[in-house]
């Protein structure tokens, strides 16, 4: 099997690669979402929710430059992704936000999360982001990830969002991860 991770830079002038795309992204959420975490939404979450997601909100976000979004495909086709949110306020450009971490229940224990978290963070660096922030589910498989990453633990905050299947409230670890750019390592 072919693996690969790339920066996902959709091309408008080729609609019908950006559509095979955008279903492939929306597999993942949806299997995601309805396979119990807790990544905003909760069920019944279907197909074209998810799909909305990806076309109304991230797309727009690719093109004007708020969003990065980091894609791991197994023989060519997308099964984990994670973004990194721009849109900071004007007092942190130098900061970004790390959202939506997710790999297809059928390609995990791959190692394909630990990439695409490695992968984004050269990303971040490049667009000359040096503070990194997230918050993960309290004892969720994540949040060993981001330890063994050297993210740095801030702190927990009960009851902060429920799972997508379940109406019980989760914790919220916060974390965080200093990185250098190019320009700082030299
Ligand atoms: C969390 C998630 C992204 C991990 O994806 P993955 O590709 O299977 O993860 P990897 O194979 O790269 O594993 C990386 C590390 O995550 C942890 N991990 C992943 N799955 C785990 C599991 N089932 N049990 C325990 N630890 C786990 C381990 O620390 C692992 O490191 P190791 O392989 O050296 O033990 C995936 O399970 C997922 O999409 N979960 C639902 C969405 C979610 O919770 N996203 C995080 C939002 S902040």
């Amino acid at each position: 099997m072919t693996r690969t991770l790339a920066v996902w830079r959709p091309d408008p002038s080729h609609a019908s690669s950006v559509d095979r795309e955008l279903d492939e992204l929306a597999d993942v959420l949806h299997a995601v979402v309805n396979a119990g975490a807790g990544v905003s939404f909760v069920v019944p979450f279907s197909r074209s929710d998810a799909r909305a997601f990806w076309s109304d909100t991230v797309l727009p976000g690719v093109f004007s430059g708020r969003r990065l979004v980091v894609v791991a495909r197994l023989d060519g086709r997308i099964v984990g992704t994670v973004q990194l949110d721009l849109a900071t306020p004007p007092n942190q450009p130098h900061r970004a936000e790390v959202v939506k971490l997710l790999v297809h229940p059928g390609a995990r224990r791959l190692g394909l999360a630990r990439a695409l978290m490695v992968a984004l963070e050269d990303a971040a660096r490049a667009a000359g982001r040096t503070l990194l922030t997230l918050d993960t589910v309290t004892g969720g498989n994540a949040e060993a990830l981001y330890a063994s990453l050297g993210w740095v633990r801030v702190g927990v905050i009960p009851g902060y969002a429920r799972g997508s299947t379940t109406e019980e409230l989760d914790a919220t670890t916060l974390f965080y991860k200093q990185v250098q750019t190019g320009e700082e390592a030299t």
